[in-house]
């Protein structure tokens, strides 16, 4: 089926609640298991720097994410996810270091970058005036499906995410969760081998929150793609992701399989415990000014979408 990206290694372990797949060195990513190990990585960063005046917000990261990995990128309001994302998806040009994308460079080769990813922002952006399918429908051209196949790729993108049934309703009229989802089909419709997801539930509530992740994890199992993205919930990292940079002030402090940073601290740590361990604050006791700003602000075009 055409959601599936092009030449997404599959038969990748399909992570899942907890499960971990093999046992890494830190700071390494995992064997890739199968036969295509050479594989060029999903995604790779050496000595990204990104500076606003000032302020390094971005401070030398290096990240590996395999093909077929949901690796997770955690930390505290202010840390430098959004950042780091928004060079990953050619929207801010490292001012040191390199970052690749499926061997693509994202500051001289950003088109070629572009087409292998799907992106969800932090902030909610579908338009409330248009129906679920028109939204869908304006990505695919905004993404050059190519006109043949563009209705068939719209569907399956609704269903993809459990929307066929409302895909002809207002937006406006939908709850904050089938919002996500439909941000969700927008970023797919042009079949991405790297799903970019900045915050994917910040704003839902936890029925909301879980019904997002069973679908990206559905999706996951079913097209083999990458999943990389951001939170600050320590629980939906532990449950969803293979494997979890651990970032704070800029800077990457850690990285590994939440099972295998959790047994660094003893049989009953939780992933909260090695985030406090591994940078001396708290991830949800967190209160810098431009996180509550943007929850704020995404809970409001929340409202106003219904
Ligand atoms: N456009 C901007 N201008 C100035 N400072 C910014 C801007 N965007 C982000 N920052 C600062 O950079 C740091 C990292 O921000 P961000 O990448 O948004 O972190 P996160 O996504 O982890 O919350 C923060 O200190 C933030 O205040
Ligand atoms: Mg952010």
């Amino acid at each position: 089926m055409s959601l599936e990206p092009g030449a997404a290694v599959t038969g990748q372990p399909a992570g899942g609640a907890g499960v971990t797949a093999q046992p890494t060195v830190t700071g390494q990513p995992p064997p890739a298991g199968t036969g295509l190990a050479v594989a060029e990585p999903a995604v790779s960063c050496a000595g990204v720097t990104y500076r606003f005046g000032d302020h390094v917000a971005v401070n030398l990261v290096d990240l590996t994410i395999q093909p077929g990995e949901t690796f997770g990128l955690l930390g505290p309001n202010g840390a430098g996810k959004t950042t780091t994302i928004r060079m990953l998806v050619t929207l801010l040009k490292p001012m040191a270091g390199r970052i690749s994308v499926f061997g693509a460079n994202t500051a001289t080769q950003p088109m070629r970058v572009r087409r292998m990813i799907g992106y969800v922002p932090q902030l909610l952006s579908a338009d409330g005036s248009l129906t679920g399918r028109e939204n869908v429908e304006l990505f695919a051209r905004l993404f050059d499906v190519p006109r043949g196949g563009r209705a068939q790729r719209v569907e399956e993108a609704l269903a993809a995410m459990g929307l066929t049934e409302p895909a002809g309703r207002l937006v406006k009229t939908y709850s904050g969760g089938m919002v996500r989802r439909l941000e969700l089909a927008q970023a797919l419709v042009n079949a991405p081998r790297l799903l970019v997801l900045d915050e994917p539930t910040v704003g839902l509530d936890p029925i909301a929150r879980s019904d997002v992740w069973e679908h990206i994890t559905r999706l996951r199992e079913r097209a083999g793609m990458t999943v990389l993205m951001t939170t600050h919930h320590m629980e939906e990292a532990d449950l969803y992701c293979d494997r979890v940079s651990l970032m704070h002030s800029g800077r990457v402090q850690a990285t590994d399989s939440p099972a295998n940073l959790k047994a660094l601290l003893g049989p009953v740590a939780s992933l909260d415990d090695v985030f406090r361990h591994f940078t001396g604050g708290t991830l949800d006791g967190d209160t810098a000014k431009g996180g509550i700003r943007d929850v704020r602000r995404a809970r409001r075009t929340a409202r106003r979408l219904g």
